[in-house]
């Protein structure tokens, strides 16, 4: 995933709803200013998902959008969701009908969330520090149930999703997190309801049989109850976390709530070449949407992701992630984690990053 880049590189970009079009217009603007800075043939094209695309269209994942993603070399994307399609069928609204999809039809399966605690002053903890890479697997478990549904009985509805992985889907996702693990620290825990589900014991037996094969990884095995109890008592002691979908969408935000604030956790969801999808973990927020509150920093953090996994330029990625992480502590943030400080607006925050990335760059020169 790291070779060189492609000469010309097309970025699809789906801002989605609330405040997802804000966040990534900054994203943007980086990636735009890094492509310009080491010549890069940049284009980038816009479309529709989720809310907007409902709007629009009447689908959450409109046929040109599909096209676009595969045409692109990479994604990023805003947010998606908002109240006004909470009560559609699922199979039609924003989450599953749009991001999900796209995950699962594009065959993301592994989704890296970064937990790091730039700023341990934001952390509820009375310690915290945290750099935790959670790997959540994508597109399997309850969330792509192939038994799922609901049916009218005599005392009232039933309705049921199922669970269900293969050896396969196992082995791929646990290879990857072996793999990262190797490259990081060594250390992996993977996390499992194996006490109780069919599911789960499949996903240990399997994780087993690859760890094995990673003799410098060193491998725990923790049920999701427990492992949510020993990220707030110990978040330091965690290297890389591996578990299941719905698993981990669970424990990425409790790693966001540990490291502070959800406005910082970038994502990429991978598969094996070097396409990826990139998204901040947190929401659609239309509360605060188009007022100039929102933090950019996860979705900045997101395009330095894409740099980094889809583009190979890895050294152009931890000088995105140093001006992000440099302005934060000279305490440069938006109103969620401005606590005391005068907050700058989105845009600000996005010039500032700017502003930064050149002086770098000058004091390089
Ligand atoms: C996430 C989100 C999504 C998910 C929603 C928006 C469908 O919570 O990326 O964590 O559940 O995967
Ligand atoms: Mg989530």
């Amino acid at each position: 995933m790291t070779a060189a880049p492609p000469d010309n590189v097309l970025i699809g970009v789906l801002p989605g709803d609330g405040i997802g079009p804000e966040v990534t217009r900054e994203a943007v603007r980086v990636l735009e200013a890094i492509a310009k800075g080491s010549g890069l043939d940049l284009t980038v094209a816009e479309g529709l998902l989720g809310g907007c695309a409902i709007e629009q269209t009447g689908r959450p994942l409109p046929d040109e959008t599909w096209e676009l993603c595969q045409r692109s070399d990479a994604l990023l994307v805003g947010a998606v969701g908002g109240e006004k399609w909470d009560s559609l069928p699922p199979d039609q609204n924003p989450g599953l009908g749009g991001l999900l999809r796209l995950r699962r039809e594009l065959d993301l399966y592994a989704n890296l969330r970064p937990g790091i605690s730039y700023l341990p002053d934001l952390s509820p903890l009375r310690s915290c520090d945290v750099d935790v890479l959670l790997v959540r697997e994508a597109v399997g478990g309850l969330y792509f149930s192939p038994h799922r549904g609901r049916r009218r009985e005599a005392d009232g509805d039933v309705a049921y999703d199922t669970m269900e992985y293969s050896a396969a889907q196992v082995r791929r996702i646990a290879t990857l997190a072996c793999r990262l693990a190797a490259e990081r620290g060594g250390r992996l825990t993977s996390v499992d309801k194996a006490n109780v589900l069919e599911s789960s014991q499949l996903w240990r037996e399997v994780m087993g049989e690859v760890a094995a094969r990673f003799p410098s990884v060193e491998v725990e095995h923790l049920y999701v109850d427990n492992c949510a109890m020993q990220l707030v008592l110990r978040p330091g002691d965690f290297d890389v976390v591996v578990t299941e979908n719905l698993f981990g969408d669970i424990l990425s935000d409790e790693l966001a709530g540990i490291v502070g604030s959800l406005g910082l956790l970038p994502s990429g969801s991978l598969r094996d070449d070097r396409f990826g999808l990139y998204e901040p973990v947190h929401g659609a927020a239309p509360d605060i949407a188009g007022l100039g509150k929102a933090n950019p920093a996860a979705a900045i953090l997101s395009a330095a992701m894409l740099l980094r996994h889809s583009l190979g330029l890895d050294r152009e990625a931890t000088l995105v992630e140093r001006a992000v992480i440099t302005l934060l502590r000279r305490g440069v943030r938006t109103p969620d984690i401005a606590h005391g400080v005068e907050a700058v607006s989105t845009s600000a925050f996005g010039d500032a990053v700017l502003a930064e990335l050149d002086s770098m760059h000058d004091g390089q020169s």
